[in-house]
């Protein structure tokens, strides 16, 4: 049976009269890179500093590694990596030196530095100042400091914002493999459906503070209602027809009609009721909605485009 690396227990959290948290219930399975997908003021980052202790709830607990994070806070927090948003960086020393002033500080071996650096593929520019860093460089080095610790969960906010296609793409190729190489349970957030799709076997998506959806990506998939998509002579004739019988249709372009249906035996029978009633069918399909389109069903609100 798989264990839970992260709950959260009803995490409510309110900014003034604004409710940022509302009830949150979380559960990360250990091994799992689990998406938290939200538009921009869902309460992602909110959620992610309560995690992380920074910040206290109004109401809940978190459960990390199966202990209450209130109760144990720095025995749990010496198995988390963390990077919130850009690192805060020491320009005028090098990258290594920047992960040396770290390790002193959380007492880990020296040889945790060489690890992060190869992990994040900065070995070779180790010992270059971070001031001439790109921005994807600086983005590894911040995700370099998060494993120094050699930590069970990784816990990123929104890792690729702000890099180049290039930068996005390299950050999320490493973040894949932490899982399956390193042991490591990956929890982000990302305000980019396909950034979670590529990324994350999990998903939670989150819209005004509530938790809307949480599993893996193939109950998301589950969770979506395929649709007949129909071309007839007589689309008007068609669409009453199938709307007295109760079915669920609408008018699309170039006199396509869309009937919400499941499967192959509603496709059949649609197929034959209209075929009896002297219509012509020239196109019959079935479709599954795209993830895009289930985002926008749960939220009301279109995801944000892939700068890749
Ligand atoms: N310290 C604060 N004081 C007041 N309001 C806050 C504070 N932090 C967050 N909020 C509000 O709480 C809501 C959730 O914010 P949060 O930063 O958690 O969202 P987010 O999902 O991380 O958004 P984004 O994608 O823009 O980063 C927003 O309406 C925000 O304005
Ligand atoms: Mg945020």
């Amino acid at each position: 049976m798989n264990h839970t690396a992260l709950e959260t227990v009803g995490l409510t959290r309110s900014f003034g009269g604004l409710i940022a948290v509302n009830n949150i219930h979380l559960n990360v399975e250990a091994g799992s890179v689990f998406g938290f997908l939200g538009p921009n003021g869902a309460g992602k980052t909110t959620t992610i500093r309560i995690v992380l202790g920074l910040i206290k709830p109004d109401r809940g607990r978190v459960m990390l590694f199966g202990q209450d994070l209130s109760s144990h806070r720095l025995s749990i927090l010496g198995r988390v990596g963390a990077l919130v948003e850009t690192p805060s960086l020491y320009n005028h020393l090098t990258g290594f030196e920047n992960l040396e002033v770290t390790r002193r500080l959380l007492g880990c071996p020296k040889e945790n530095i060489e690890n992060a650096l190869e992990i994040v593929k900065l070995t070779e520019a180790a010992h270059r100042l971070v001031r001439e860093y790109s921005l994807g460089m600086r983005q590894r080095l911040g995700l370099a400091l998060a494993l120094l610790n050699r930590p069970e969960i990784l816990i990123l906010d929104e890792p690729t914002n702000g890099l180049d296609p290039a930068g996005i793409r390299e950050m999320r190729a490493l973040i894949k493999q932490l899982p399956a190489q390193f042991g490591i349970t990956v929890f982000l957030s990302s305000h980019l459906l396909s950034e979670v799709e590529q990324l994350a076997s999990h998903v939670g998506i989150i819209h005004q503070g509530t938790l809307l959806f949480q599993g893996s990506l193939n109950e998301l998939h589950a969770h979506q209602h395929e649709r007949l998509v129909l071309e007839v002579d007589r689309p008007a004739v068609a669409m009453e027809l199938l709307t007295q019988q109760g079915w669920h249709v609408q008018r699309e372009e170039n006199n396509r009609l869309t009937v919400s249906s499941q499967g192959r035996k509603d496709a059949a029978f649609i197929n034959s009721l209209l075929v009896r009633e002297g219509l012509k069918v020239f196109h019959l399909s079935r479709q599954q909605p795209s993830l895009e389109e289930t985002f926008f069903q749960l939220t009301g609100e279109p995801t944000a485009g892939d700068p890749t």
